[in-house]
């Protein structure tokens, strides 16, 4: 079996409690004070239970949210761009105390999700986390909508998994990081390149992937599934197009799909960094960083999230990041291209935006065949036509 590459921080972490532990633990949580938890974080839960934000055990204390925020570091020196974090009222902050205990109950269905050891409970000053994590305190980021509407009270500690949410579709495609790790191993793949997306796979992202899949074993094609804004394409319709791309265009024996769970934070570079550590702990040794990577609006340049990288030696990353340039199809050359590649002008090069692309879908039309694929084009119209069916628009 092939070597992986380590975990960061050297360990897989696993917070899922033993079975022979869990129902000791899930009395004891009946009788904690109850810290109701949203989707997102017990999305963030779970990635922390199954080691993918290995070396998290838990949701941030005030001194790894304070380095984090401030040198993109955990307190201990370790890479790492993006705050996990638990936010609490200020009613329920005065029922916690460090050392003790509290329940994680989920807000929408009362399952007891975990148990958090209290460590540090701490008030934070949210404009500033958005300003350094996302560049912006703007309300209009949708990243940064979603954080002024956590509580800014945050509670950090280890915390004991008793229960997992259950994905409503496309189980199959869910896998833990201990799980991606000995599937690659077990495949003879020394190096697998990871592919993070929250779109459907267009011919660009289809050729960066290619690039990198002529220099490494194997592509681990990992679409975030988690929450998104709402203009993006549904994860469900997203899913049924890269199937079908899969079938028709890609060696079925050197690429593997499975699907990230996180949240979108569309926090541009300090995203990306985040997202090669995570898909480290996936197993992955190399990680494709394109054209505004993450990113949302104008927000960020457009290789922000490459240039970020050059902060970290490739010591501390361990993982390699593959940079690509932006990617299109040139009509002169007849092929997809960038700008490294292509002498042509734009006036030769494809170009089409994310609401144009979205308004053809919505008309039933297949965008030109140089920008999707015909077969993913035709899921997505059906995919488009349900999703605002569904949604009244
Ligand atoms: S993201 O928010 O998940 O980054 P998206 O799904 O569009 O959005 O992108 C997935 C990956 O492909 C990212 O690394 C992004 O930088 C890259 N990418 C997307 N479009 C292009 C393009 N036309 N040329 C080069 N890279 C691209």
């Amino acid at each position: 079996m092939a070597e992986t590459i380590k975990p960061h921080g050297g360990t897989l972490i696993n917070r899922l409690a033993d079975a022979g532990k869990r129902e000791q633990l899930l009395q004891e949580a009946a009788s904690l004070t109850a810290i109701p938890v949203n989707t997102w974080a017990i999305s963030d839960l779970d990635l922390i239970a199954i080691g993918a934000f290995s070396p998290l055990k838990g949701f941030m204390n005030e001194a790894d949210y304070s380095s984090v925020v401030e040198r993109m570091r955990l307190a201990d020196g370790h890479v790492w761009s993006i705050p996990i974090t638990l936010g609490v009222t200020e009613e329920l902050a005065a029922q916690l105390a460090v050392g003790k205990r509290a329940a994680l109950v989920g807000e929408n269905d009362g399952v007891i999700y975990a148990i958090i050891d209290v460590a540090s409970i701490y008030k934070v000053d949210q404009k500033h986390e958005a300003k350094l994590v996302f560049k912006t305190d703007d309300e209009a980021h949708p990243g940064v909508q979603k954080l002024y509407t956590k509580p800014s009270i945050y509670v950090g500690g280890d915390v004991h998994v008793l229960n997992r949410p259950k994905p409503e579709k496309f189980q199959e495609f869910y896998f833990d990081p201990a799980e991606t790790r000995r599937l690659f191993a077990e495949k003879g793949w020394r190096t697998v390149v990871g592919f993070q997306t929250r779109n459907p796979v267009h011919r660009a992202h289809e050729y960066i992937q290619k690039s990198a899949m002529e220099i490494v074993d194997a592509l681990f094609l990992n679409p975030l599934v988690g929450e998104t804004k709402s203009d993006d394409i549904s994860a469900d319709v997203r899913m049924r197009s890269y199937l079908v791309l899969l079938e028709n265009y890609y060696p079925k024996d050197r690429v593997f799909l499975g699907v990230f769970p996180a949240a979108m934070r569309y926090a541009g570079p300090r995203e990306a960094i985040f997202h090669a550590m995570v898909r480290k702990n996936y197993g992955c040794t190399h990680f494709i960083v394109g054209r505004d990577h993450a990113g949302v609006g104008d927000y960020y340049g457009t290789y922000e999230a490459q240039e970020i990288f050059r902060n970290f030696t490739a010591e501390e990353l361990t993982i390699t990041p593959l940079f690509f340039e932006h990617s299109f199809f040139c009509t002169k050359c007849g092929n997809m291209a960038s700008s490294k590649t292509c002498p042509h002008g734009a006036e030769d090069h494809l170009h089409l935006s994310g609401t144009k692309v979205r308004g053809l879908l919505r008309e039933g039309k297949c965008p030109p065949k140089e920008f999707t694929r015909p077969e993913v084009a035709e899921v997505l119209i059906d995919g488009v036509r349900e999703q605002f069916t569904a949604s009244g628009i």
